[in-house]
């Protein structure tokens, strides 16, 4: 008799935003005729970069002829990607990592959620509250998170920093020590960010503690104040705590394309045991790579026209948010994010739940977001716009919304 994975039966409800997309469906259904626009998941909406199409039509081209044929990619990820990266993203800004710490993957979804694989079953993980759900789903199909409280929408073993408007949604460092530490800044869902000198208290913290960071990076790319840094080894010591992730689905569109890297520094250790090695080890063992013709595409992101490109992608995106910023402000409500991150994060007006004004929201103005309270108990009362529609549709969403 086979019996199911208990962890996995303690999830509640369905994944946030397949709940979302549920909604929109059914209310599509019983209104054919409303046109929906949507802002909710942080999908991209402008087409690949002309530069990067390129590199795609090659890489098909090279594999038509058995000379340039390629079949398995090597483990960690081709080299001329892994050169690249670490020259480009890292070397240049002053951050010594190696092309051999860093392992490329098909997003950083997979990497948010598989990387907790490689720490034990009892580690103590903390997390932002509200959080991108990946890094508390994935921890409970682990078995890592104790009892769900569906009163407080929290789970016993884990450790919520809440993120509120008193602390500028920035997480202080929790009174419980945990072993685990997940960040993510530029911060999906409320579009904050810290500075160098904040993320050093956090990497101090760890270094001290023997914790390990995970570090999302994601939406590096929509940085636009100075002292935000890109990546957390601008900060001293963080080659000894931690580890950061990073997409090409947000800077340069590779939401359905599917590209990604994790980086884990050799020095980072748990007990004596190299982080590296047991990432290495699964990566070899579960994975065969990102298709070359993918990695070549992730190549020409770097190129200086590749660069250029990608800097107006990310520019069409960050007017949306302007938009979306200054038209809800303008409309009087309380917004933040959208100046360093594709995400504003706006409270909901009169007090409504963030579920009541996601339904009010997509009855009167037809608009889809994604309500707070989905990321995290902190997130109620809040919702999340995403600047990653087309301008003429963000245009058209916000003057909806200021006539409701
Ligand atoms: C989001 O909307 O939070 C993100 O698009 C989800 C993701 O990147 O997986």
């Amino acid at each position: 008799m086979v019996w199911p994975n208990e962890d996995y039966l303690k999830l509640p409800g369905s994944y946030l935003f397949s709940t979302v997309a549920r909604k929109q469906r059914e209310f599509s259904a019983a209104h054919p005729e409303a046109k929906i626009i949507r802002l909710s998941i942080g999908d991209v909406t402008q087409p690949l970069a002309p530069v990067i199409i390129d590199a795609l039509h090659k890489a098909v081209d090279e594999m038509a002829s058995a000379e340039t044929f390629k079949g398995y990619a090597p483990d960690l990820g081709y080299e001329f990607l892994r050169n690249v990266i670490s020259e480009k993203d890292y070397k240049a800004r002053g951050c010594d990592i190696a092309p051999d710490e860093i392992f490329v993957s098909d997003g950083a979804k997979g990497d948010c959620g598989n990387i907790q694989e490689i720490f034990a079953k009892d580690c103590k993980v903390a997390v932002c509250d509200p959080v991108y759900p990946v890094y508390v789903d994935t921890n409970v199909m682990a078995g890592r998170t104790g009892t769900y409280d569906e009163k407080t929408g929290t789970w016993s073993d884990v450790i919520y920093m809440p993120c509120t408007a008193a602390n500028g949604f920035a997480p202080e460092l929790p009174r419980e020590v945990p072993d685990l530490i997940y960040l993510c800044f530029p911060n999906n869902p409320t579009g904050a960010t810290i500075t160098k000198d904040q993320l050093q208290v956090w990497v101090d913290y760890a270094n001290k503690e023997g914790a390990v960071i995970i570090y999302d990076a994601a939406y590096e790319a929509y940085i636009s104040e100075e002292n935000v840094p890109h990546s957390i080894y601008e900060c001293e010591g963080a080659r000894e705590c931690a580890i950061e992730i990073h997409s090409f689905s947000k800077n340069a569109g590779f939401t359905g394309v599917r590209l990604g890297y994790t980086v884990i520094p050799k020095d980072l250790k748990a007990g004596n045991v190299q982080l590296h090695s047991l990432w290495a080890r699964r990566h070899g063992t579960k994975y065969n790579g990102a298709p070359y013709i993918i990695q070549k595409a992730g190549e020409a992101v770097y190129t200086s026209e590749g660069q250029a490109q990608l800097k107006e992608q990310v520019a069409y995106y960050m007017k949306n948010a302007a938009t979306i910023r200054e038209g809800l402000a303008a409309a009087g409500y309380t917004v933040s994010g959208g100046v360093n991150a594709p995400y504003i994060w706006l409270q909901t007006p009169n007090n409504m739940t963030s579920w009541e004004f996601f339904d009010y929201l997509l009855e009167k103005a037809n608009v889809v977001g994604t309500p707070g309270s989905g990321f995290g108990p902190s997130g109620e009362h809040y919702f999340r716009l995403t600047a990653f529609g087309s301008y003429e549709n963000t245009v058209e969403a916000i003057e909806r919304i200021r006539r409701m």
